[in-house]
């Protein structure tokens, strides 16, 4: 059966669905969430993929990359995303230097993740260099979502790819390498839209893109570029909302009416 049902009665979002998704040329939604609250408005919008990625180092954390962000720390970020979440799939990362060079490593990395999160699949970045990795993983039964294009734990440039011939025939190989390597999709990250398209129709996982245009199969942004909470440049990114703004103008409210003694009034107070 392609949908599980969940207690609240929705049905839940599954690998199966997402390639069905793609096989009907229907979209798919996917948003970065870190935390409790964010997450259960973000499931209940009707996101098909919830992204618990490392990009919580940058903007729950304040660090410059994606470095840093540990792996308790992306179980702590994902254990409050699963607890949220009825119907999305949720997707999470594995942070920089748990899976890289030692297979033995991402495997026991990517069971953590599973085991103490809930998560339903693992995030990786790369291609040849890390199939031995993700076919461990896959030995264990744990979903893997690959990720190419610019791959930002370890990029020097990030500049969009796909210019040179050369890197566009390893995107190509890097692709149908993970694909027969059986990974259920594809975030494609800054990939020049003509490529994005030629493997997207290639591949028969969908693709997921972030600056990589309206050809992927789907499309990824963090949260808080979305709602304007992040100080995002990039071009890929579109502001919907400026909650910066909002919250602003509220805490400044708030401090007024507390300088003014205006809050708290009695209905906020207790009396016997
Ligand atoms: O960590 C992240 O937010 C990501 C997306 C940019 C795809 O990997």
């Amino acid at each position: 059966e392609n949908v599980i049902m969940t207690n609240q009665n929705q049905s839940r979002v599954t690998i199966k669905v997402l390639n069905q998704m793609k096989n009907k040329s229907e979209k798919i939604s996917m948003l970065t969430s870190y935390d409790f609250t964010l997450a259960k408005i973000i499931d209940n919008s009707g996101i098909d993929v919830i992204l618990v990625g490392d990009s919580a180092s940058n903007v729950m954390a304040g660090h410059e990359t994606t470095l840093p962000i540990t792996l308790n720390e992306m179980i702590y970020h994902a254990s409050s995303v699963v607890k949220a979440v009825n119907r999305a799939l949720v997707v999470v990362d594995l942070p920089f230097g748990t899976y890289q060079g030692n297979s033995k490593e991402a495997l026991a990395s990517a069971i953590k993740i599973m085991k103490e999160s809930g998560g339903h699949a693992v995030k990786l970045e790369g291609g040849n260099e890390i199939t031995e990795s993700i076919e461990r993983i896959l030995t264990a039964g744990i979903p893997v979502m690959g990720h190419l294009g610019i791959l930002p734990q370890t990029e020097k440039k990030f500049t969009f790819k796909g210019r040179q011939t050369k890197e566009i025939v390893n995107l190509f190989k890097d692709a149908k390498l993970l694909e027969k390597a059986g990974i259920f999709s594809v975030v494609l990250e800054c990939v020049e839209m003509n490529v994005a398209k030629r493997i997207t129709d290639q591949l028969k996982i969908p693709t997921i893109g972030i600056g990589s245009s309206v050809n992927c199969d789907g499309q990824v942004l963090v949260i808080d570029d979305l709602v304007g909470l992040s100080e995002s440049k990039f071009r890929f990114v579109k502001k919907y909302a400026n909650l910066k703004k909002v919250i602003n103008s509220a805490v400044k409210s708030y401090k007024s009416e507390v300088l003014k003694k205006k809050f708290p009034k009695a209905k906020h107070s207790f009396k016997k």
